[in-house]
């Protein structure tokens, strides 16, 4: 049995809970948008085409913000091929994904789709193949109030109010040499400066995020960021982190420590960005918009990649998740909570069938994977103030990240309710671990309030159409709280979160 323990405190902050943490992801990639999220013919679907069932499981999950519509997509998209009368619309190649786009979703259907959704919308331009005339003419179409020629349009497509969106992605990925419109990083800092001087001038205000790495084991990691922000700094916002997990080599001990490479690589990120801040004496500090990251089988995708057709809305990494990767799922998500003093804004890449954590079939229905279950718990439960946990657990050594601890929590605490909660997760492939938490320094008297552990004795376990609630939490009964100490025991390979309300 392993032992962990820590104490928290409610003057012990390390900032705010950002309801920004809990954003995902639409892409025209595969069947995200095309019988993901918008399905016509479906039994579900409203009037606009949107599926129901992926609607309310949308809500479920507690997402609170999307980014669209790319991805490697955008960076060849002409958004206004996707405005005005569908039966006008063209259909493209999309190089990025290899397949054709029809283009019967475009922005306006997105943004009803988002509204209906009850999301904030993160809108990614195109700095691949276009630049800062095509950013400011998407800006026009959907912030510019009236009485201008794409205001106007959009008026004249249904909306008559602007959208308001606040927060646009410079490009994506635009470091990586796969992306369409690829650029050094000097070329790439003059474009995003230029675009995000525009775009101010268009409107104050505005969120901008430039692009950083596409993964930390890029060769050009920490340099890019570095030269793209010598030249953007003063103009951007946030600096962006992309990051994908998978057991590799069947190493399951590496993959369950994933969250310890993402502590790695935001504190990477944040050193790089404040020492151009130093550089150019600013007193700005950058926030990291990780809106790119989960678990994808990225490797299983690159031995089956086909390039020799033109499919529409093909089934591309629609990964089927197990136990494991929500365990690492729920654990991702305790390292963005903890920097939340930086990560304001984090995307799981994708909402639905791609790499998602809803899948849904043409025409039958829509379920819950595996790593639904952290994300729709942490973003219902991790309210109020985030604190700092300074955990005393034992450690054990993997092969890609060396000594790691075998547990790893976060905790937060809502003023207004009186609630703590914690998320911990214990990575040991072996062993159960006893947890004690000193919860005395709040003055107060807790019961548990709620306590789900998601772990199974099959790892491999997933959920499917036929059995769409296999993998589940379920309640951990051995939660109890007694003379100011929080106790629990946490089997192997499991995720909990811990709700403690005043008693
Ligand atoms: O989410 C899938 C792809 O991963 C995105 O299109 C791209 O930005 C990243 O490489």
């Amino acid at each position: 049995m392993l032992h962990a323990t820590f104490r928290l405190d409610p003057a012990f902050t390390i900032a705010p809970v950002s309801r920004r943490t809990f954003g995902s992801f639409v892409e025209h990639m595969g069947r995200c948008v095309y019988t993901g999220i918008y399905e016509p013919s479906h039994p579900t679907a409203d009037a606009d085409g949107f599926r129901q069932d992926v609607l309310a499981l949308t809500r479920e999950l507690g997402v609170s913000m999307v980014r669209y519509p790319g991805g490697n997509f955008v960076s060849g998209y002409r958004w206004e091929d996707g405005v005005g009368p569908v039966a006008d619309r063209p259909v493209r190649r999309d190089l990025a994904w290899h397949s054709l786009e029809t283009n019967e979703v475009g922005v306006d259907e997105f943004m009803r789709w988002a509204e209906k959704a009850d999301v904030e919308v993160m809108y990614a331009m195109n700095l691949g193949t276009r630049g800062v005339q095509e950013a400011l003419d998407v800006h026009e179409y959907l912030n510019h109030p009236s009485g201008t020629r794409l205001s106007d349009q959009r008026r004249s497509n249904g909306s008559d109010k602007p959208y308001a969106v606040r927060m646009f992605c410079l490009g994506n990925e635009m470091d990586g040499p796969w992306q369409t419109g690829h650029k050094t990083p000097i070329e790439y800092g003059r474009l995003a400066v230029e675009t995000a001087r525009a775009l101010r001038a268009a409107e104050p205000g505005l969120e901008l995020i430039a692009c950083g790495s596409s993964h930390s084991s890029m060769p050009t990691f920490a340099s890019w960021e570095s030269q793209v922000l010598e030249i953007a700094y003063d103009e951007v916002d946030y600096i962006s982190a992309h990051a994908y997990y998978e057991p590799i080599d069947g190493d399951l001990e590496s993959f369950l420590a994933s969250a310890v490479d993402m502590d790695h690589f935001v504190n990477s990120v944040v050193a790089t960005a404040d020492s151009v801040g130093a550089r150019l004496k600013s007193r700005k500090k950058l926030q990291i918009s990780f809106d790119e990251w989960n678990v994808w089988y990225q490797k299983r995708f690159e031995a089956t990649r086909q390039t020799s057709e033109w499919p529409i809305a093909p089934r591309v990494i629609e990964d089927q998740y197990n136990v494991a990767d929500a365990v690492v799922v729920g654990s991702l998500l305790i390292s963005l909570l903890r920097h939340s003093d930086r990560v304001t804004a984090a995307c799981q890449a994708q909402l639905v069938n791609v790499i998602a954590p809803i899948r849904s079939e043409p025409g039958g229905p829509a379920w819950r994977q595996t790593i639904f279950h952290p994300f729709a718990l942490t973003s219902r439960l991790a309210r109020g103030e985030v604190l700092r946990v300074e955990m005393r657990a034992p450690l054990h050594s993997t092969a890609r990240f060396g000594d790691v601890p075998t547990l790893d929590a976060v905790a937060t605490h809502d003023d207004t309710t009186g609630d703590v909660t914690v998320f911990v997760v214990n990575r040991s492939l072996t062993d159960p671990a006893d947890l004690a938490v000193a919860v005395a320094g709040f003055g107060r008297a807790f019961r548990v309030a709620e306590s789900w552990t998601l772990a199974d004795d099959v790892l491999t376990a997933t959920n499917t159409e036929q059995h769409p609630d296999r993998v589940v939490p379920r309640p951990n009964e051995t939660a109890w709280v007694e003379d100011g100490e929080l106790h629990a025991s946490l089997p192997p390979v499991s995720w909990t979160a811990i709700r403690l309300t005043p008693a």
